[in-house]
């Protein structure tokens, strides 16, 4: 049961709150939260089969951060700066009323009183049959992942068999009720999928969908990353401009606080993303927090231990207490942990040590 914990702080809210700033300098104003670390795919980049069996030992629900404490936490996070809330998980499609959370979340605002903005990760399995309702309950936009066109190759990638089919129709009906613009993952891997880096592109060119193509990363404990998987961005970015012309959006660097160097087409056909967080690692403009569904913060996916929120979150102690707490936390922050292990990748090409699972922490 979802209960309220804390006193709801007054409506009325200073509109000059101190910049959250961290040691190098970064700002605070993304928040990823996972909702659930379960999935009902077995990615074999993410979850595979193999390490994530049906008896696998996910997080019961009592263990879950309620609706109710993660209000709280957006609450806090939002006075601190954050101004895009993103939903992820595991498959966050899966909790149970998630539109219940959305609609908390949507009515928040910032310090100067604008709206914060909601997205969700999905892998789209449920998305046809839940987009309208989420739509109606605040969220703006959704990224989906897809890793492939072809039904063969994606049923593979995602270890249950689940159609690509499926996926197509949550991404239309997602964009038929206006969760735009409508963003689609690819991680690509050698040998794998990268013969659908061209498909994909054209499939989405002229849809307004954006295609964001992501270099396969070494996260989350799967054993079998090795950087000679990797696809880098200016690899597929040639692949993809020998059929279409790209032009850059920003000096082929992520624009401020974004992931993605983004580019258009030449003709006028939208846009397409490259996320190059093995070869170009971002750590020096990552304005993002996330925070697990267990209630651990981290400030980092590569990090291997998070602040545990849950004691704050079940005190009743006032959104004040927590709120300093997590400002602490965040001018504390040094990690650059991407680019270190970049570099050490370089060295040895190998995964170097272990990270926390990307379903729990959220992708
Ligand atoms: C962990 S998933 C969670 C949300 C949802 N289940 C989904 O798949 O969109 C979030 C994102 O992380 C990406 N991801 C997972 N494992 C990855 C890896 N090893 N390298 C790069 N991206 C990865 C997924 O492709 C997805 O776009
Ligand atoms: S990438 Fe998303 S869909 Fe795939 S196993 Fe991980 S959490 Fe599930």
């Amino acid at each position: 049961m979802n209960t309220i914990l804390y006193p709801q702080p007054a409506l009325r809210q200073p509109s000059h709150i101190e910049p959250c700033v961290d040691m190098l300098g970064r700002p605070l104003t993304d928040l990823r939260i996972s909702v659930i670390d379960q999935c009902n795919f077995r990615c074999t980049y993410c979850m595979p089969a193999e390490l994530y069996p049906s008896d696998y030992p996910f997080l019961p629900s009592s263990e879950r951060l309620s609706f109710a404490q993660i209000e709280t936490m957006a609450r806090a996070f939002v006075r601190l700066g954050v101004n895009k809330i993103r939903i992820t998980g595991g498959e966050p499609l899966l909790r149970k009323n998630l539109e219940q959370l959305i609609e908390r979340l949507a009515k928040l605002t910032t310090p100067d009183g604008r709206a914060v903005s909601i997205a969700l990760t999905t892998n789209g399995s449920l998305l046809a049959a839940k987009a309208r309702s989420l739509r109606d309950a605040g969220l703006e936009r959704v990224t989906v992942s897809l890793d492939s066109l072809d039904n063969g190759i994606f049923q593979r990638m995602n270890g249950v068999d689940f159609p690509v089919e499926k996926v197509l129709h949550g991404i239309e009906v997602a964009q038929a009720v206006g969760l735009t613009p409508v963003k689609v993952n690819m991680v690509v891997q050698k040998g794998v999928n990268d013969s659908q880096i061209v498909p994909l592109a054209r499939h989405f060119r002229h849809t307004g969908v954006i295609l964001r193509l992501i270099e396969f990363m070494d996260v989350g404990g799967i054993g079998a990353w090795s950087r000679t998987h990797v696809v880098t961005s200016e690899t597929a970015r040639a692949l993809i401009a020998a059929e279409f012309p790209l032009v850059s959006l920003g000096e082929g660097k992520p624009v401020s606080h974004e992931t993605a160097s983004r580019y258009r087409y030449l003709d006028g056909g939208g846009e397409v993303g490259f996320i190059s967080s093995v070869s170009q690692p971002f750590c020096g403009d990552c304005s993002r927090v996330r925070v697990s569904s267990d209630g651990k913060l981290f400030t980092c996916l590569f990090a291997q231990d998070g602040l545990d929120l849950r004691p704050r979150l079940d005190l009743a102690q006032g959104a004040q207490g927590l709120e300093s707490l997590l400002r602490q936390h965040w001018q504390r922050r040094g990690d650059r942990y991407s680019e270190v292990r970049g570099a050490l990748a370089q060295l040895g090409g190998r995964k170097q040590y272990p990270t926390v699972r990307m379903s729990l922490v959220g992708g």
